[in-house]
């Protein structure tokens, strides 16, 4: 029978003395003290002692000694005040028990195959095996509820702006975002395959051409692309689109939503407007296009200072038109020959580099670890030109632009790890603007999108369309926050002339366009209206916002690095009578 619950495990306090009470939950602790047996009882609210003992009623009391971690019980009794030296200063509800007349078994549990406790040690691969258990920890369940919590107000705020959530389609015609498509195989139409959208790009801009509007809608999104701790093959975007706006516009009404996000589920607040940055600076100055502004360590580029010495690898880098450029690291100048030399280990194997060239400006002294080659009037204005402090070291690598950026890049975070230079605390948020509009596949030997082909270039670039593509730069835009990138996106081509002028950049022909996109092609026909949007990575931003470490802890059905569901055991194999119906046949050996 069930004894139906009239509290949480989660609410009971002093007042609440003399309280007849009814609690379900799970047995999270049992102690059995001389006559006596304690119970953890917890349910997703929290956790409460309750008490079983032969003098309250010895039925029950009787029966509790079966219970052990995990079975599920509803519990009658009475909430009483504990004694001040029982008090549980630690638990919300440690100031009282519930001393119980009556017990309800209503499940066993085997003993699980860890602890469900916050702390865990436990292998990744058993908690995503048994992950109904790893979901009983209190953490994972604060994730979810954040993650439930922060949808709502998307969804609030979305519909206080005016925006309309539109459902679109899950089977779709394969999209260009970069990655692999996941295909499904028709069935009625054999030897055709849908794919499953990686993002809903081309419904979205359809629906402006329709005259929503403003559209929203939080949506999965499929990539078959290697996995990394931010990267899930399933994950979700919020993905938003706006007619007669300019960047400034969908920046505005992202940053908005960003700010109640923070405010709402953090307590964070954050300044808008957010500061912008351009694609050229993220890289120059911090060798990302998402760069980490908790903590500074900005590029100097010491390429005009040192073009001329002796020293083969500054003169001839420069030369080559490559760039020497380096960061201040505070206050470590008088590391050892040991630590100097893990920092050269990282620079080459981290990043990528050459090799690492450092200045430590000691006081009285400044030692150059190419001294030998480089005069000291160079080493003083180097040291000069990167504001680096007595005490302070400077670390500097020679190389092809763009590459020594980028490795730079990798050695500034690695770097900030090492010495803890990263303020935990602080949310750095900002708008990286001004994207190329084109990236050269070196593979492939051709110019590749670099954020989707229906991105608008800026206006002022056209002209270089024809004679310098790469430096066309995009009307794009992507949100970084902590070194992460949680949205992207731009001004889209409205105009059906220039969408095929792009798809011509981009290698692809009129009748590939016209099968491909004809669609898009022909809507822009009747009628587009200039418009824009961007999508946030809603999985990537609960993250942050939880402080988890993987995208893993915050969807609940995840899937592991090899793109596998544990618990229920996904991809698998499928029986032979439903591959024949979709006319598949598999490869022999398979
Ligand atoms: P983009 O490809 O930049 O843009 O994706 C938008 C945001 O989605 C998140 N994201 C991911 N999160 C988890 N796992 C993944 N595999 C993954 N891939 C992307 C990132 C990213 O910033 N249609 C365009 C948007 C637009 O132009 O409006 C798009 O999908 O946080």
């Amino acid at each position: 029978m069930l004894l139906k619950r009239t509290r949480t495990c989660g609410e009971l306090r002093a007042a609440h003395a003399g309280e007849r009470v009814i609690l379900n939950g799970w047995v999270d602790t049992r102690r059995d003290l001389g006559g006596l047996i304690f119970i953890d009882l917890r349910d997703r609210y929290g956790i409460t002692q309750v008490v079983f003992s032969p003098q309250d009623n010895a039925r029950a009391h009787a029966a509790a000694d079966a219970l052990r971690g995990e079975y599920v019980i509803g519990v009658e009794g009475v909430v009483t005040n504990r004694s001040a030296a029982n008090v549980n200063a630690k638990m919300a509800t440690g100031e009282v028990e519930v001393r119980v007349h009556e017990l309800q078994i209503y499940n066993a549990a085997d003993t699980t195959p860890f602890e469900i406790v916050d702390d865990t040690k436990t292998n990744e691969d058993l908690r995503l095996k048994y992950r109904y258990l790893d979901l009983r920890r209190p953490s994972m369940q604060r994730n979810l509820i954040l993650r439930s919590k922060a949808t709502i107000l998307v969804r609030e705020y979305f519909d206080r702006h005016g925006f309309v959530e539109v459902e679109t389609p899950v089977l779709m015609r394969s999209t260009p975002e970069g990655a692999r498509d996941y295909l499904v195989p028709s069935r009625v139409n054999p030897g055709t395959f849908y794919a499953l959208p990686q993002s809903p790009q081309t419904y979205k801009q359809i629906l402006m051409v329709a005259g929503m509007d403003r559209y929203f809608q939080i949506v999965k999104c499929f990539r078959d692309e290697d996995l990394r701790a931010d990267r899930q093959p399933e994950f979700t975007q919020i993905d938003v689109e706006m007619s007669f706006v300019d960047e400034i516009a969908v920046q505005e009404m992202t940053e908005g939503l960003i700010s109640e996000l923070l405010r709402e589920t953090i307590g964070v607040e954050v300044a808008l407007p957010l500061p912008r940055m351009t694609y050229q600076e993220g890289m120059t100055r911090y060798g990302s296009d998402k760069p980490d502004l908790r903590f500074d360590l900005a590029f100097t580029d010491f390429s005009d200072l040192v073009k001329d010495t002796e020293f083969r690898v500054f003169r001839q880098t420069v030369a080559d038109g490559g760039a020497v450029v380096g960061f201040v690291v505070p206050g470590q100048g008088h590391l050892g020959r040991g630590m100097m030399d893990r920092l050269t280990e990282k620079a080459k194997n981290e990043a990528g580099a050459n090799g690492l060239i450092y200045i430590k400006n000691m006081p009285g002294e400044v030692f150059s670890s190419v001294a030998k080659f480089v005069p000291e009037d160079v080493t003083a204005a180097m040291v000069r030109a990167s504001g680096a402090a007595e005490g302070d070291l400077i670390l500097i690598l020679a190389g092809r632009k763009p590459d020594v950026y980028a490795q730079l890049g990798t050695l500034r975070l690695s770097v900030a790890q090492e010495f803890n230079l990263i303020d935990t605390t602080r949310n750095a948020l900002l708008w990286v603007t001004d994207f190329p509009l084109l990236d050269f596949d070196p593979e492939e030997k051709r110019w590749v999108a670099m954020h989707h082909p229906f991105t608008s270039p800026k206006p002022e670039d056209l002209h270089l369309m024809d004679s310098d593509p790469g430096k066309v730069r995009a009307r794009a835009y992507d949100l970084v926050m902590n070194g992460s990138e949680i949205g992207g996106g731009s001004i889209r081509i409205h105009d059906p002339a220039m969408q095929r002028k792009m798809f011509a950049l981009l290698g692809i022909g009129e009748a590939e366009a016209q099968e491909k996109f004809g669609f898009l092609l022909d809507a822009f026909r009747f009628g587009a209206p200039p418009h824009g949007g961007l999508a946030l990575g809603l999985d990537r931003i609960i993250m942050l916002l939880t402080g988890s470490r993987s995208l893993r802890d915050v969807i609940a059905f995840p899937k592991n690095q090899r793109a596998v569901s544990l618990m229920d055991n996904c991809p698998d194999v499928v029986d032979p009578r439903q591959l024949d119906e979709l006319h598949i046949q598999l490869k022999p050996g398979l």
